[in-house]
């Protein structure tokens, strides 16, 4: 197998890092000619890694990324929480922009978490813990053997891609979708970081047994947008709300006064890769370079930034004789022994997606400060820096601006370097030779690419609300908070789904409030639209005998157009001797008024009409009404 990186000729050639002077224009200009087919690359490397249709994963079920096709030295035919989450938060992010084609697949991925979550497996079940397994077989079985288990990492990840897959739904009028497909799969999710989030567990890489930086930053965003998520859906994460507000006390202590410790055990450095993945991944484009949420361009990142990539200098001899402000090839710790401990694709990437993502951050805020913290970081790209304020329009802030920007892309150009020449990239490359090592076509790496890729072409991922999610309670405690579990049932999807099937952008100012113990911040935030479609949930206390069955039908096409053969089916999955409820959500055009009643099914097949007269209804249309409930009683 022909494995080759083409790293020694093009080091010899062309390799921007390899020596001073820094990148040259000829330098950038390849760079942008390698991304511009890199990128179609990996999408296709990632679709590839995904069954059932994907080449290399043929043998998955539908939805089920593998993390590679690699079957040995390393295993890696396995599908990870954490790798998918990630990989199918970048195809919701492009399809959010446009490429509606992966709609199947995210449909998919959804369907098969909904079924991945109800798997026993070793570290336990649906309620019992089992969210934060590691890793499945690509059948979706458990993996039984021994493994660094649990990871709560994973949970929270998952609630995140789906949010943002969710999100797009309710702007676009499939809020149905959201409310019963992905919200019952997020709701898990959320419950179990609130219930788990200070317990210990194993740190991305699998190794280190302890409270870890990263999990705990994703776990806190998992909670803040997903308290905001349920209260789109109609429903409300009172444990979302209790809970983040003491992680993000708790993400305070990793915090050493000069970089962020990965790891409360694990007896190394704690200078990791992890520290950079969580700034990435809890990039907010609307938050400022806020220190309390280690933003990427706050002056915590920036410092950590440069603490974590100094690391590497000595310890891999590919990065030798490269000066201070150049980039380097970047792994996951500088004690990794793991294949002797290498520089990674992704974690080389992740060391320029936080610089594009701070860059766009400073551009947004019209200003970047430096301060004792962050000096040292400016120092090294811009050696005129100094602990002052730059506005835009200042040459200083051009500058700095250009040196960010350049310094980002040496990393880029690192992975260009060492990937091969067809654009595989695995998940390590050699710390000496920078030949391609471990697992070849990572999915991860793929992913990596494709997100720095965005953020230095200034396309952002939405807002998770970490503006108003920064205050830090006066008195913390590492505690839990018990949320809801169910099965997860709903896994029907529209045949095609079309963006923009809103009716109206109108701008309001709609408040929010956050409360903690000691203090509460209110925040504003301007726009909403007027959706075309309302996710309507019907509920009807029906009391029903075994095998009888509740229908909506109505005067709409929606309700089968007063058709009892198209009558739309009620769920009893709710049922209870205490409250016989049959429910259903259906989306309806906002604005729309119609009649309908219940019908029940019989056994037999005959049916059985609710009496006169006919039931009203005029679905809201207004600025942000994505949904609605109505109430009826059987009559
Ligand atoms: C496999 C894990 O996936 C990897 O992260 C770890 O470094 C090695 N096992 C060694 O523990
Ligand atoms: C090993 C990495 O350490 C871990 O983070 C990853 O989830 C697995 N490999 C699968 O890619």
């Amino acid at each position: 197998m022909l494995r080759l990186c083409y790293a020694l000729a093009v080091l010899a050639l062309s390799n921007p890092v390899a020596a001073a002077p820094p990148l040259t224009p000829r330098a950038t200009l390849s760079l942008d000619i390698w991304l511009s087919t890199e990128t179609s690359f990996a999408l296709d490397g990632i679709l590839a890694n995904i069954g059932a249709s994907g080449a290399y994963a043929k043998s998955a079920e539908a939805g089920v990324v593998i993390a590679s096709l690699s079957t040995e030295d390393p295993d890696y035919y396995y599908t990870w929480t954490r790798d998918a989450a990630l990989t199918m938060k970048v195809l919701v992010d492009l399809f959010r922009n446009g490429n509606l084609g992966l709609q199947t697949v995210l449909e998919e991925y959804v369907n098969s978490q909904a079924y991945l979550q109800t798997v026993s497996n070793p570290s336990g079940g649906l309620a019992s813990g089992g969210l934060a397994e590691p890793k499945f077989n690509v059948d979706m079985t458990a993996f039984t053997g021994s493994w660094g288990r649990p990871q709560r990492d994973g949970p929270a990840l998952r609630a995140t891609t789906l949010i943002d897959f969710g999100n797009w739904l309710l702007d676009n009028g499939y809020s149905s979708y959201a409310v019963n497909n992905i919200w019952p799969i997020v709701r898990n999710d959320l419950s179990y970081v609130a219930q788990y989030w200070s317990q210990s567990g194993y740190d991305l890489w699998e190794e280190v047994n302890s409270m870890s930086f990263f999990t705990v930053a994703v776990q806190h965003r998992a909670l803040v947008e997903g308290s905001t998520f349920a209260g789109r859906v109609g429903a409300s994460c009172t444990w979302c709300d209790s809970q983040a507000p003491q992680i993000l006390c708790y993400m305070q202590s990793f915090w050493t006064g000069s970089y962020v410790n990965a790891n409360t055990g694990g007896g190394r450095s704690g200078k990791d890769a992890n520290t950079i993945l969580a700034s990435i991944h809890t990039f907010d484009p609307d938050a400022a370079c806020d220190d309390i949420t280690f933003q990427p361009c706050s002056h915590r990142a920036l410092a950590n930034h440069k603490v974590y990539t100094d690391s590497f200098r000595s310890v891999y001899s590919l990065n030798a004789g490269i000066a201070q402000g150049l980039a380097v090839a970047a792994g996951r710790y500088p004690e990794d022994s793991y294949y002797n401990g290498n520089p990674w694709f992704l974690t080389t990437l992740a060391a320029a997606e936080q610089l594009y993502d701070a860059i766009y951050q400073w551009k947004k805020a019209g200003s970047i400060s430096i301060t004792s913290a962050s000096l040292a970081f400016f120092q090294d790209i811009y050696s005129s820096a100094a602990v002052d304020t730059y506005a835009s329009g200042s040459s200083a802030f051009t500058a700095i601006i250009d040196a960010v920007k350049t310094y980002a892309d040496g990393y880029m150009s690192i992975a260009e370097a060492h990937a091969m020449t067809n654009g595989s990239l695995s998940e390590q490359f050699d710390k000496a030779s920078g030949i391609c090592l471990s697992a070849r076509d990572l999915t991860w790496s793929y992913a990596a690419l494709l997100t720095a890729n965005m953020r230095r072409n200034g396309v952002v991922p939405p807002s998770w609300g970490a503006a108003s999610a920064n205050t830090v309670p006066s008195s913390c405690s590492t505690g839990s908070a018990t949320g809801t579990y169910s099965t997860p049932t709903a896994t029907s999807w529209p045949g095609t789904l079309t963006s923009g099937s809103v009716s109206a952008t109108t701008t309001i100012t709609a408040t929010s409030t956050t409360a903690s113990s000691s203090s509460s911040s209110t925040t504003t935030t301007a726009v909403c639209t007027t959706p075309s479609s309302v996710a309507v949930t019907f509920n009807e206390i029906a009391t029903t005998n075994y095998g009888e069955d509740v229908y909506i039908v109505g005067s709409i096409s929606q309700l089968g157009n007063w058709d009892t053969g198209s009558a739309v089916a009620l769920s009893a999955s709710k049922y209870t001797s205490a409250n016989n409820l049959w429910y259903v959500s259906v989306d309806l055009p906002a604005g729309t008024t119609f009649e309908y009643k219940y019908i029940r099914k019989e056994t037999d097949g005959s049916i059985v009409w609710e009496s006169d007269p006919n039931r009203t209804y005029t679905v809201p249309l207004g600025c942000g009404v994505s949904i609605a409930t109505v109430s009826d009683t059987w009559r």
